[in-house]
């Protein structure tokens, strides 16, 4: 194991600066909507989950596992890139909160919307989540930006109340992050930028369709490869089954659904991961998956199981 020495004399070893981060996304905690909620976009979300038979495809069993797991990991940091509610009612942002809350608050953790929690424009005009996860989803300017020792987290804010579930990352905050990760005040160690939307698909292939993917990833990919040495890795959700991929070395990374019920014949199951942080670079990557009662290492390595 390498030794650094800092100022102050004391030796560290990489093992003691090295910093672990939780990843997980996609949760998709659902609560039946009342009837005055119904009378919105969310009628047709509701038909899906409750007529169609969609909400069978999450679990609170496979969700509560999930934050048991990640409490035992004990990380240094948590990411959650969105889509913590289905519908984005006042009882999932609450039934959310109380799940996660208590996970959320064991560590600095660093949270951002998902489309579905900016599913009506009520909820989007409200900032609801904001409202419900104030402590981590954090305030100011997006993007923002959070520190942890040497690991800086730059969350970007992409979603809105859209009929096709599309998303748009703003000009200002392309501008704000073109200039922020050219700024030496960031720092020389990592830096992972978090966004709810894939910016490719598992192909590496520009992410489609265009009614539910980031409308100018290209735009953003554009800043990032302008900054292409000091990103250290874009953090996504959205698509439920996992994947990686990279965007021109950049490691573009995905976990899958944390809260995907288990339906394994149907190549379905919850999974969330853990990154090392070690000097600047991003060192080692653990996903976990669900195995019918816990959440375990995936078989073969991150992402071998393909789904
Ligand atoms: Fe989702
Ligand atoms: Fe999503």
């Amino acid at each position: 194991m390498g030794l650094v020495l800092p100022p102050g004399g004391r030796v560290w070893s990489l093992a003691e600066l090295a910093v672990r981060i939780a990843h997980l996304t996609d949760l998709h905690v659902q609560r039946a909507p009342t009837w005055a909620e119904l009378l919105s976009k969310r009628a047709v979300g509701a038909v899906n989950l409750y007529v169609l038979g969609r909400r069978g495809h999450f679990s609170e069993e496979v969700q509560r596992g999930l934050v048991a797991s990640v409490r035992e990991a004990s990380p240094d940091l948590v990411a959650c890139t969105g889509d913590l509610t289905a519908l984005a009612t006042e009882g999932e942002f609450l039934a959310a909160r109380a799940l996660l809350g208590p996970l959320f608050e064991a560590q600095p953790t660093v949270l951002l919307p998902g489309n579905h929690d900016t599913y009506t424009w009520r909820a989007w005009r409200r900032r609801s989540l904001e409202a419900h996860f104030a402590p981590w989803v954090g305030e100011g300017p997006w993007p923002r930006v959070r520190r942890h020792g040497e690991v800086a987290l730059v969350s970007l804010d992409v979603c809105r109340a859209h009929p096709l579930s599309s998303g748009l990352c703003p000009l200002e905050q392309l501008e704000r992050l073109d200039a922020l990760l050219g700024d030496p005040a960031l720092g020389g160690g990592a830096v992972l930028v978090l966004l709810h939307y894939p910016l490719r698909d598992r192909r590496g292939e520009p992410y489609g369709p265009g009614t539910r993917s980031l409308q100018n990833a290209a735009a953003l990919e554009a800043v990032l490869l302008r900054h292409r040495g000091r990103v250290t890795a874009v953090l996504h959700g959205h698509e439920h089954h996992g994947f990686r991929t990279t965007l021109q070395g950049i490691p573009v990374l995905n976990p899958g659904a944390g809260g995907y019920a288990d339906l394994r014949a149907r190549g379905r199951r919850a999974h969330w991961c853990m990154y090392t942080v070690e000097a600047g670079r991003l060192a080692g990557v653990e996903r976990f998956a669900w195995d019918g009662a816990r959440f375990a290492p995936e078989p073969g390595g991150p992402w071998a199981t393909g789904g």
